[in-house]
């Protein structure tokens, strides 16, 4: 029997985490050979809504699951952990942009990251989830200077995913045929989903959808597709797709990208080396492989075009500025 790993969910009793505790216990996450310890961190008023959502992972009688552990204190959630998803964060309602959350969402991560940087393993993969998730991302991590910058990714899959499903339901085929997808810059209306690389069933996107196609169906798509979630389910933000997302991000960072299922290159919210000439130290979702040992790595040398360009400019700016306005708390 293997160690059990500790994984550390914020947010516990919440939308997104009523998927995606369930998941993690059940093996899919970390595999089905690992046992799990899950420390599960709630505001106050919400832990007698967690003891609800316990009760019923408990009735699943998970093997793996070894403990619960339930806590309003980020310090014992984080205590020696493995790995991190800080999901919990407001979320967003119908006609508000990601960032009109920073201003009540930034010092949660503020706090947490101190939390992280005094008990977090020096190991620890932090995965970012909770709006607005690159700014967030950010803020953990700077304020958690003795932990490596490596340590910290933000949610990009969930956008990632969506490119692969328009693409896929447009080409007719499997997602598992789609290769290849970017998604640059900020989980936000700006990002830039990328198809100029990808491949369906071997063959260039390009080479099978038409340029209008891509700027005035699959980009806008992609980039609204949350908004779209809202409104559809009355006020809820995608709760499944972004556990769906999590599990795909901290799996694939932990496995790598040569083994997983999902796709050979994926898109991460990660601490920008300067690459493609993106200002260091922004988190910015750029295309990744992972090596089976977890060590990130850039796709380097992509070319790139006037409009790719630009579009990635611009995503790159909103992070500079949503940067500026939680300049006190880095
Ligand atoms: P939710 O409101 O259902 O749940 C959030 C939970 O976080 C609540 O139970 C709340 O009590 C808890 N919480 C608040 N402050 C906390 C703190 N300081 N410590 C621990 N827990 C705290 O929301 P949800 O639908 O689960 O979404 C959570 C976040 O994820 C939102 O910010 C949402 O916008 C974001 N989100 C991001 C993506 C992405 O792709 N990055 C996708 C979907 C949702
Ligand atoms: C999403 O992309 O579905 C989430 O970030 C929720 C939102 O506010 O759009």
């Amino acid at each position: 029997m293997k160690k059990p790993v500790e994984i550390a969910v914020t947010g516990a009793a919440g939308q997104i985490s009523y998927s995606l505790l369930f998941r993690l216990a059940s093996g899919e996450a970390f595999g089905f050979d690992q046992p799990v310890i899950l420390r599960l961190l709630e505001v106050t008023p919400a832990l007698p809504r967690l003891e609800a959502v316990i009760m019923e992972i408990n009735d699943c009688a998970y093997p793996l699951l070894q403990t619960i552990i339930t806590t309003d204190d980020p310090k014992v959630a984080f205590d020696n952990v493995d790995y991190v998803f800080l999901v919990g964060a407001k979320p967003r309602g119908a006609g508000m942009k990601r960032k009109d959350l920073l201003e009540s969402n930034a010092k949660i991560f503020s706090e947490q990251g101190k939390a992280l940087n005094e008990v977090a393993k020096r190991s620890v993969k932090v995965l970012i989830t909770g709006n607005p998730a690159n700014t967030n991302a950010l803020i953990t991590q700077r304020n958690a200077p003795d932990l490596d910058p490596k340590c910290f990714s933000a949610m990009s899959m969930l956008d990632h995913n969506r490119g692969i499903g328009q693409l896929a339901e447009k080409c007719h085929v499997r997602s598992e045929d789609v290769k290849n997808m970017i998604v640059w810059g900020n989980h936000s209306e700006t990002q830039y989903p990328d198809l100029n690389h990808a491949t369906v069933e071997g063959k260039s996107a390009l080479s099978l959808v038409d340029e209008d196609w891509i700027i005035n169906t699959f980009i806008p798509t992609v980039q609204h597709r949350g908004g779209q979630v809202i409104e559809a389910r009355n006020g809820f933000s995608s709760a499944a797709s972004a556990a769906s997302a999590a599990i795909c991000q901290m799996r694939s960072w932990i496995v790598g990208t040569e083994i997983n299922d999902w796709s050979q290159w994926i898109s991460m919210g990660i601490f920008s080396d300067g690459s493609y000439g993106i200002e260091k130290g922004l988190f910015y979702s750029f295309p990744v492989t992972v090596s089976p040992q977890g060590e990130v790595n850039i796709v380097q040398g992509l070319e790139i075009s006037d409009f790719s360009r630009k579009k990635m400019q611009a995503t790159e700016q909103e992070l500079k500025e949503e940067r500026a306005t939680i300049e006190h708390l880095l």
